[in-house]
This record gives structure tokens, C-alpha cells and sequence, in this order.
């Protein structure tokens, strides 16, 4: 019992609600926290470190109440919903919070977007979205206990490349929006030009309290932000009302307010916010429910545009259309079984899947995510394709070769740091990553790994966030690469054009 000889302060009181969560360590004594990376603090994810992220942001008074409220009941019921939590809901009241998160922008298109919200209590949701000089209201949408207090608003009959200010209505009230927030459309598929599109792994709770990048994304122009894994929630395994209070703490992050309600965000989970490093399928000691309300906690709580085999609550991979790029972003943990069976990585019917994905994209460009790396030369291919199921990534390889699909991009996280690989097929194509786990600039492995020939780019301990530019207004289009560090400006730069990215046959 050591914890009760430590539980002096009212924060260490917090903090014994977090036993479930399993045995303090010496890091949890108050004193003892400086020692700890944000990496680590991260991964433990205490009532006190929760309550440091926080206040890495100027908040309110109210703001700090309504937390140390809510974290201390989420800690002491590890697995409800906030929905389910009734003294999250007197939280909000008492301090004056009208909503618990969101807006959260998704799904755009070239005519509509989806505008996620989180309420304090089941509700209707609405958005007003200024056309053409009138407002026009869309939904109401209603949170419910089912949805765990969630709603997603589309805002459609919208104009290609266009801006629009919106303003989000809970039961017909205003709600505080954060500065900056609009709706900014696609442009229509046979409009040439520039777009951009964000993208990076691994904030890490943490990232997510820094605004370098997020205001540079936001401000850039980014069209969609892509994240690939080890965002918000981090270790909480079966835990599902602590995945819920990191989600509470990721919306009280005023730099990610901002963002997420100007740049559409697209997510998939790698092993931090799915239970716990490196593991995936259905984790020893764990049942195929805790799976599936890990599942359902992250279908909550982001605003993706599909989520798996959605009728049988399977997997959370998904392909959209942003802009000139179809994204497949494929989940890399849910169907993992055992390295040396067959498909052992994204399971038969998501390969399957991939193979109808990659069959019916129309191009120019083709988004393709792991959760971690393709390619081997970091860490061995630790935890990755290399390690598990090297036949499947030559099978996918080759398919898009033999059916000469062009314009692929792979991307992926994981291993911390910003890098650009080439992968070398027999053929002499050359297919190409970016694997940018540097949105929390935490500590990782080489920069450079063991094949510096095929690394044009790798840093560490550096923030960054990737960021494609396509241009569709020339014969061959283009895409140019940079890594954006937190001053803005580019850490690396490389164009390759569509020819380039053309399997040869075609
Ligand atoms: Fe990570």
C-alpha cells in the first residue's frame, strides 16, 4: 500500500484513483516526475501528468476545475463512457463548459464537409454555415448516450475552393468557437492546381500542447491533416473511460481547437492508442469485448470517413477522396495474429480490401498508410512489415506493379523522427515513404538508418510534420515533399512527378 504513504496532497489523492490503472512506480512520486521523458509521462498517464499537460496551455480557472473533475472521475470508472459518468456532466455545469469537444472538421469533399461535436449531455446539434452571404442550418444532429454524447453534422451544397465560416449550435445555443475556425472545400476533380495535404505520427499526448505545428498546418493551407497513430489516447489498454478522458484532454488542447476546427482530420490508430506498445489483434490477457470497445471509443471519437468493416465492428481502415489523392489508410494493429501466418499484418479480408481499394482508385495520386514502417532499414523492421509479414508487402507491391497503378505514396510513423526512404523493386521502380513519427519530436531511433543510400532525409528529436503539395495544373503532375519544422520552414524538399511514380508497363 504504498500509495497511501505518498497521498499527502490533494493531487497525490487524485492519483490513487488511477490504481486500477496498475502499480505506482517512483516516477509517480511528486518530485521525481522531472526525471521523466514526455515520452514516458505519456505512456504512464497519471491524474498528475494528465493535469501538467493541461496547464502547458494558459486555461481558465473554470477550464482546470472542470478537469480535475472529470480526469478524477474517469479515473475512478476505467471502463464507462463520459455519457455514463454522471458527475461529468454536473463538471460542465458547475464551470460553465457547454461543450466537451469538438468542433472537430472531417470528411471533406469538394461540396461538403462533417463537423464533429462532443455535448455535455444527449442534445441537438446544429451548424450554421454562412452561402453566399445568408445562413444556412444544417442537422440538427442529436448526442446520445449511445454515441457517447458525440454527434457529426454534415454541411453539404457547398462550392468547390471555397471558405466558409461556421458556427455550431447545441440545442439552438451558440457555442464558443475557436478563432480562425472555417470550412474550406476540395477542390472539383477536374480543377487543376495546388493542393496540400498534412500529415505525421506521434504526438504523443504531448504534441498535442505544443502549437508550433498545428498553427503551421493550419496556416499553410493544408487541406486534411493525416494521422497515423499514437495521437491522443496512449496505453490505456482495455481501460476505455481512460481513453476517453485523454480524448477529454486532447479537446481541451486550445492549439488542437484550432487546428481541428479549420483542417479535416483523418486518424488511424497504431499500439499506443490502440492498448499498449507494440501489441495488436486481440492482446494476451484481453477479450475480443475489450477489443471492440477500444473500437468503439475510437469510432467515437474521431471524424473519420468510414471505419472498417463497419457491420461487424471490425477494423477501423478506410479510402476517401481528398482533392487529386485517394487515401487508403489501412489499420495496422486490429487484425495482427501471428508473424508467419498468412496475413499476418492486416488479416485476409483487409488485404482483400486493399487489392478492391487500390483496383477502383481514379487517381492522379494514391495516399497508402501504415501504422508503421514499410520499409526495414529502422530498427530492423521492428514491430513492422519487415518483421511480420514480408510475403503480404511483396504481394502488395507487386500488385500495384503488375496492375501498373500509379501514383502511390506510402506513408507511415512509428519510429520517431522524419524520414524519406526509397524502396528499390527488381523492376528498378522505385517506390517511395515518408514516415514522419516527429509531431512530438520525442525520442527515437538513428536518423539514418542502415541503408543511408535509399535515406534522402532523417532527423530526430526534431518537431516536424509532413506535408505533399500537388500541382495537377502541368502535363506530368507533381508532388513536392517537405518536412515543416516548427519554425515554418522546410527541413527537406523533394518533387517527384507522376511519371516517376508510374510502374513500368504502363
Ligand atoms: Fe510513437
Amino acid at each position: 500500500m504504498k500509495s497511501i504513504l505518498i497521498a499527502t496532497t490533494a493531487s497525490s489523492l487524485l492519483a490513487i484513483l488511477d490504481l486500477a490503472t496498475g502499480p505506482l512506480h517512483a516516477a509517480d512520486v511528486p518530485g521525481k516526475q522531472a526525471k521523466m521523458s514526455d515520452l514516458e509521462r505519456a505512456h504512464r498517464g497519471t491524474v498528475d501528468i494528465d493535469t501538467e499537460l493541461l496547464n502547458r496551455a494558459v486555461q481558465a480557472p473554470s477550464q482546470q476545475a472542470f478537469f480535475a473533475a472529470a480526469r478524477q472521475a474517469m479515473g475512478a470508472a476505467p471502463h464507462a463512457s463520459l455519457a455514463e459518468v454522471p458527475a461529468i456532466r454536473q463538471a460542465a455545469q458547475d464551470h460553465g463548459i457547454t461543450h466537451l469537444g469538438g468542433p472537430m472538421l472531417g470528411c471533406i469533399s469538394s461540396n461538403a464537409a462533417s463537423v464533429w461535436l462532443r455535448t455535455d449531455r444527449p442534445a441537438k446539434v446544429s451548424v450554421v454555415v454562412q452561402v453566399a452571404g445568408e445562413a444556412r442550418r444544417c442537422g440538427p444532429v442529436a448526442s446520445t448516450v449511445e454515441t457517447d454524447l458525440t454527434a457529426v453534422v454534415r454541411v453539404d451544397g457547398l462550392m468547390p475552393g471555397t471558405h466558409y465560416a461556421y458556427q455550431v449550435l447545441v440545442d439552438d445555443t451558440p457555442i464558443a468557437m475557436p478563432a480562425n475556425a472555417r470550412i474550406t472545400t476540395a477542390p472539383a476533380s477536374d480543377m487543376a492546381g495546388a493542393t496540400r495535404i498534412a500529415f505525421g505520427a506521434d504526438f504523443h499526448k504531448s504534441g498535442l500542447w505544443r502549437p508550433e505545428l498545428m498553427e503551421w498546418i493550419r496556416s499553410r493551407g493544408n487541406l486534411a491533416m493525416l494521422l497515423l497513430g499514437d495521437s491522443a489516447a496512449d496505453d490505456r489498454e482495455n481501460r476505455v473511460g481512460l481513453h476517453r478522458s485523454d480524448y477529454l484532454l486532447r479537446d481541451l488542447s486550445p492549439y488542437w481547437q484550432q487546428m481541428a476546427a479549420s483542417v479535416p482530420i483523418y486518424a488511424v490508430w497504431d499500439d499506443h492508442d490502440y492498448f499498449n506498445n507494440d501489441l495488436g489483434g486481440i492482446p494476451r490477457g484481453f477479450t475480443a469485448a475489450d477489443r471492440a470497445a477500444v473500437r468503439s471509443v475510437w469510432q467515437q471519437s474521431w471524424n473519420n470517413p468510414g471505419c472498417g468493416f463497419n457491420d461487424e465492428h471490425e477494423g477501423i481502415f478506410f479510402r476517401t477522396r481528398i482533392g487529386p489523392c485517394d487515401v487508403i489508410m489501412l489499420d495496422t494493429r486490429f487484425f495482427r495474429s501471428s508473424p508467419g501466418q498468412a496475413n499476418s499484418f492486416l488479416g485476409e479480408r483487409q488485404m482483400k480490401w486493399l487489392e478492391e481499394q487500390l483496383l477502383a482508385c481514379s487517381g492522379p495520386f494514391i495516399i497508402l498508410t501504415s501504422g508503421t514502417m514499410w520499409s526495414d532499414s529502422i530498427s530492423n523492421g521492428k514491430d513492422s512489415w519487415g518483421m511480420w509479414d514480408p510475403p503480404a508487402r511483396e504481394h502488395i507491391f507487386s500488385f500495384i506493379e503488375h496492375h501498373h497503378i500509379a501514383g502511390v505514396l506510402l506513408l507511415s510513423g512509428d519510429r520517431h523522427g522524419a524520414r524519406v526512404m526509397k524502396l528499390p523493386r527488381p523492376s528498378g521502380f522505385l517506390f517511395h515513404e515518408f514516415e514522419i513519427g516527429s509531431l512530438g519530436a520525442h525520442e527515437g531511433p538513428a536518423a539514418i538508418g542502415n541503408e543511408p543510400a535509399l535515406q534522402p532525409f532523417g532527423v530526430v528529436k526534431t518537431l516536424a510534420f509532413g506535408e505533399f503539395t500537388f500541382d495537377t495544373s502541368v502535363a506530368d503532375p507533381t508532388v513536392t515533399f517537405r518536412a515543416i519544422g516548427a519554425d515554418g520552414k522546410a527541413l527537406h524538399t523533394s518533387t517527384l512527378t507522376h511519371r516517376e511514380l508510374t510502374p513500368p508497363g504502363n
